[in-house]
């Protein structure tokens, strides 16, 4: 990809609204634009890198068996009046009709659809278990969307839903979905805490939130540094000089977003919506379910914001949207051919580079690399090159230079 030819610019300045770094570093790097209140546009660098984290979560919810699939996100209002929950969701739900007056819903998650599908697809015991996924949009009417994407009305959510035959299968999938999250959170660079929450309008027992250390968080966070005790201080009642619950030892506050939540819903909604299976016994039971979230945007904004310095972001190397950037500093003939050749070569080896081509200065080049933060930046200049020599730099790390030929081999060596 060339610079002078992508979509979306940087920014010297993040705009007045733009409080906090996460979302700062968004808007400064052209990761994603905002639409209107509460709906952004992704740009390609970061539309890039969310591919990257769809990819982490599909590697991770394949290695546990999930099935991606899909379902509708306008829906009859049916399904959400047999639950009980077009009227109990309040005001995040946003409601349409359509040219014949039918009630629909724009789904701000889909348990409900789940079950009706389990009550079609799911006969008898012997189909059970099953975990099933899908990474696809949401719409909460929120009253006040904010904080770039921490808060969305539109939003993609990674959400997998379990179907098992009694509750010690839910448990079962609920421990493997709570690995793979952990393990999805570890490959994307998070620094995150499992704490026990409140349920809400979900019910169900053991809700489970994963919380992303961050001073832009809504909630406060009780946590013990001595056994590993993490609680949201709604849940907990507990403040910093109350012991730990489990320990006694001192608590610790700390400023947290919820990145994860985690459910198990029991028999509410298949109940609801006739989801049952014949079991071994003959009779038909109701499908015990469970429901998983993780919300994409948000993700992305908090590993901006956990991975930057005072110059930009510096990408954690298996989500960054590109591997390399590659600067030419200089107008010469051999300088353009120079750098033309090396952005071949680097493309070649597999790797994917943002090759800065433009006629700017040096100083605005080094400046977008920085706020970039791709992984590594390769510097081809008149000077360098008159010693026949490249420059290489790991964001973070101390620059050196290599021969010219030795190229690709230094930007293939792992970090
Ligand atoms: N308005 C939003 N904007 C961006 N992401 C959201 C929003 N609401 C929820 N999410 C993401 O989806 C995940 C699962 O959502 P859920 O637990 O159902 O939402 P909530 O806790 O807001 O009721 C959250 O942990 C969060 O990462
Ligand atoms: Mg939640
Ligand atoms: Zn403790």
């Amino acid at each position: 990809m060339r610079v002078s030819r992508l979509f979306g610019r940087t920014l010297r300045a993040a705009p007045a609204e733009a409080e906090h770094a996460g979302h700062q570093l968004v808007l400064r790097a052209g990761l994603a634009r905002q639409i209107q209140a509460g709906s952004f546009a992704l740009l390609p660098l970061g539309m890039a890198a969310l591919r990257r984290i769809e990819a982490i979560m599909h590697e991770e919810l394949a290695a546990i068996d999930g099935q991606e699939f899909r379902t509708p996100i306008v829906q009859a209002a049916t399904s959400w009046q047999r639950s009980g929950r077009y009227a109990d969701y309040g005001p995040l739900m946003l409601r349409a009709e359509d040219r014949s007056g039918r009630a629909l819903v724009i789904a701000p998650t889909h348990e409900e659809a789940v079950a009706e599908l389990a009550a079609h697809e799911i006969t008898s015991y012997r189909q059970l278990p099953q975990i099933i996924y899908q990474i696809h949009t949401k719409y909460r009417d929120e009253g006040r969307a904010k904080g770039g994407l921490m808060r969305l009305r539109e939003f993609t959510m990674l959400d997998a839903y379990s179907l098992g035959a009694d509750t010690a299968s839910l448990d079962q999938a609920y421990e493997a979905l709570a690995g793979a999250f952990t393990r999805i959170f570890a490959r994307c660079g998070l620094d995150v805490v499992a704490v026990e929450a409140s349920a809400g309008e979900m019910g169900g027992g053991e809700p489970r939130e994963y919380m992303a250390l961050s001073a832009s968080g809504e909630d406060t966070l009780v946590l013990c540094d001595a056994c590993g005790y993490a609680a949201n201080s709604e849940v907990a009642e507990r403040t910093a000089s109350d012991g730990c619950v489990r320990c006694n030892a001192p608590l610790r506050l700390a400023r947290g977003v919820e990145i994860g939540h985690i459910f198990k819903l029991g028999t509410r909604f298949s109940q609801a919506l006739g989801a049952n299976y014949l079991g071994v016994d003959g009779a038909e039971h109701p499908i015990v379910m469970g429901s998983y979230g993780i919300g994409l945007e948000r993700m992305l904004q908090i590993i901006v914001e956990q991975h930057a310095d005072a110059q930009g972001i510096a990408w954690p190397q298996a989500v960054a949207p590109l591997d390399v950037q590659l600067l030419r500093l200089g107008q010469g003939e051999d300088v353009r051919a120079a750098a033309e050749a090396a952005y071949a070569d680097l493309c070649s080896a597999g790797l994917r580079v943002l090759y800065d081509d433009r006629e700017e200065t040096a100083g605005v080049k080094f400046n977008d690399a920085d706020l970039l933060g791709l992984p590594l930046r390769v510097v081809i200049s008149e000077r360098l090159l008159k010693l026949g020599q490249v420059e290489l730099k790991r964001r973070g790390g101390a620059a050196h230079t290599v021969a010219r030929e030795q190229l690709v081999a230094a930007a293939l060596q792992p970090t």
